[in-house]
């Protein structure tokens, strides 16, 4: 007799296997019933920062990795899977779109409902500095390793190409916490305006400053001093 292949086989809760390997029953009671909500909105606000949590877990766990490949000298896979962490907060980034979807009058329903939570206490970006901290020790000693300055890696980027590719995807890596923490702040001004304090009291034009902050910033200071030295080649050679 042949095997029914719409029969679950996994085990755990759920009628399919579909939901038993994905644990959508415990998944989707992790946003409040309509009945518990203050506000319609509630379900967007819920699903835009649980799914933010997702992605940044499924980030920061590559940029680990990551860094452990480097450490053993891979570079390969290193560069596969920094490709997913950018990629990760850049959809992390694009969904902070859909804030702008609610009223700011009726956003201030659900505030009241937040207690003392704020975006400082996520687990997801409380885990971005440790990892970026490792992945860019892990770049530093893989750059002594190949006897490279970080200049010099630019200069010679074709005879290094996986090094240099590991540098461009740190760069991009700073450069998405940058994009996102504008976008937030974008958002944070249209929910709340600029002149208000947050729910854990740090006033919104704090979250503007923040944005200046570089997580690696020697991969931008290298280009300052990647144009200086041109600049002053060209100058001695036209002398
Ligand atoms: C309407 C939507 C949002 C509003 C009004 C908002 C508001 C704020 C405010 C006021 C702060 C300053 C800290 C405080 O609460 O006192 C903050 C910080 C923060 N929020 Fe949000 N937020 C929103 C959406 C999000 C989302 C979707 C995330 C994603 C997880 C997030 C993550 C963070 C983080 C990580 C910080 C720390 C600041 C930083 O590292 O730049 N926020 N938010």
């Amino acid at each position: 007799m042949s095997e029914d292949l719409h029969e679950p086989v996994l085990p755990g809760p759920g009628a399919s296997d579909y939901e038993r390997y994905l644990r959508t029953d415990e998944l989707l009671s992790l946003q409040k019933d309509p009945e518990e909500r203050v506000h319609h909105d509630e379900l967007l606000f819920q699903t835009v920062h649980q799914s933010s949590e997702l992605w940044l877990k499924l980030a920061t766990t590559e940029v680990d990795e990551a860094a452990g490949h480097m450490e053993r000298g891979e570079l390969a896979p290193a560069i596969r899977l920094l490709r997913r962490a950018v990629l990760s907060l850049q959809y992390v980034t694009t969904q902070l779109e859909m804030l702008n979807q609610m009223s700011p009058w009726e956003y201030s329903e659900i505030r009241v409902v937040l207690g003392h939570g704020s975006g400082f206490d996520s687990p997801g970006f409380r885990r971005v500095p440790a990892v970026t901290q490792r992945v860019s020790q892990a770049f530093e000693r893989a750059l002594q390793r190949a006897g490279l300055s970080l200049v010099e890696l630019y200069q010679q980027g074709r005879e290094h190409e996986d090094l240099y590719q590991v540098a461009e995807l740190l760069t991009e890596w700073d450069e998405r916490i940058w994009v996102w923490r504008f976008r937030h702040y974008a958002v944070v001004a249209r929910a709340l305006g600029e002149e208000t304090i947050g729910t854990q009291g740090t006033p919104v034009q704090v979250l503007g400053k923040l944005i200046a902050q570089r997580q690696i910033p020697k991969l931008w200071e290298v280009r300052s001093r990647l144009v200086e030295l041109f600049d002053a080649e060209r100058k001695g050679s036209a002398a």
